[in-house]
């Protein structure tokens, strides 16, 4: 893999750099359109269609700015995006039941979404934060977050997801067993073609607070999730839990948070060789905007710089909050 370099001056790696079409030719890595995944926030709480204080730029979007938002992703290109819902705190329960209703609003956008913009291809969410009291991403019983039980319940989110045209479930609850309750429950009704792109090594993360404000779940989150998303100091564990997954039946894998993370994204990659997503989480975005909106970074270039990193550590797409934007220059060329 490493030629022995003759030495300088035969060699000189200058010359590949000289200008711009060389440097083009000799670029090992790409960031293209199809490469994305854009996270929207959507709500059907009357006055919450409202940008999130803590990520600039970044609106809400009602049940027909959501069917907006993907015509406006299929025009530019962008093959999928990704749905989060901002509930109101009344909705909320112990028991999450509105999790699985059909009725939701993740569920209400998925089929409006899929009646106006077939092609693009919807990604949900599936954990119960959204609709848990107490904010976590399971069930809580005495203090403690409940795995199996949880587990049903996310299957339940699951199968109402995949019937109103759900094309990729997204569970990012990093409970046990999820995966392959999921695929079995899917396989059952009828879904065997419906993709699973499993959250597998999900950090527990001061990055998603930004996130948290999005879908309304900071005020209700007692605690952390410690317990259940894995502990940033470790790295050999993430190849557990993707190998785990994978042998459960996920499709696709997700390192997340991102940036901080590039070093899981290529041992992935590298030991599995099985289509990899980074998420590029609120908090990197949150980080690069507050510097942008200074002007003291330039906002074009560290974005796109931000993104082809992705693509240098093996990942074959990214979630991002930047996507349509990225998009817009990308397809300008
Ligand atoms: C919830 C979920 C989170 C994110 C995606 N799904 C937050 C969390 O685990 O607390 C974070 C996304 C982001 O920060 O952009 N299950």
């Amino acid at each position: 893999m490493h030629p022995i370099l003759p030495p300088f001056p035969t060699t000189r790696l200058r010359r590949m750099r000289r200008t711009p079409a060389l440097r083009d030719l000799a670029q090992e890595n790409r960031l293209s359109v199809k490469d994305l995944i854009w996270p929207i926030f959507i709500t059907d709480v009357p006055g919450a269609d409202v940008e999130v204080s803590s990520m600039p730029g970044v609106v809400r979007k009602t049940l027909t700015g959501a069917v907006r938002a993907a015509a406006e992703a299929a025009e530019l290109g962008i093959p999928a995006i990704c749905l989060f819902p901002y509930t109101d705190p009344a909705v909320k329960t112990e028991a999450c039941e509105m999790a699985w209703d059909p009725e939701n609003i993740t569920n209400r956008v998925i089929r409006a979404i899929k009646a106006e913009v077939p092609d693009i291809a919807i990604m949900t969410d599936i954990a119960l934060d959204p609709y848990n009291a107490n904010g976590h991403d399971g069930l809580v019983r005495d203090g403690i977050i409940v795995n199996d039980e949880t587990v049903e319940c996310l299957v339940r989110m699951a199968i109402a997801q995949a019937e109103a045209g759900a094309d990729i479930l997204g569970p990012s609850d990093m409970m046990d067993g999820r995966i392959g309750a999921m695929r079995a429950a899917l396989e059952a009704a009828g879904h065997q073609d419906v993709t699973i792109l499993s959250y597998a090594a999900k950090y527990a993360s001061a990055f998603y607070g930004p996130f948290r404000d999005a879908v309304g779940a900071s005020g209700a989150l007692k605690g952390d999730k410690k317990t259940y998303q894995m502990n940033p100091g470790n790295s050999d564990e993430a190849l557990r839990l993707v190998a785990r997954d994978l042998a459960e039946g996920a499709d696709m894998v997700m390192v997340k948070p991102g940036m901080p993370y590039l070093d899981i994204c290529r041992r992935v990659k590298d030991s599995f060789g099985v289509p990899t997503f980074a998420y590029q989480v609120s908090g990197e975005y949150a980080m690069l905007m507050a510097a942008i909106r200074n002007g003291w970074l330039d906002h074009e270039k560290v974005m796109l710089e931000s993104l082809i990193a992705f693509r240098r550590a093996g990942c074959d797409g990214v979630l991002t909050y930047f996507a349509p934007e990225v998009a817009k220059i990308l397809n300008e060329g």
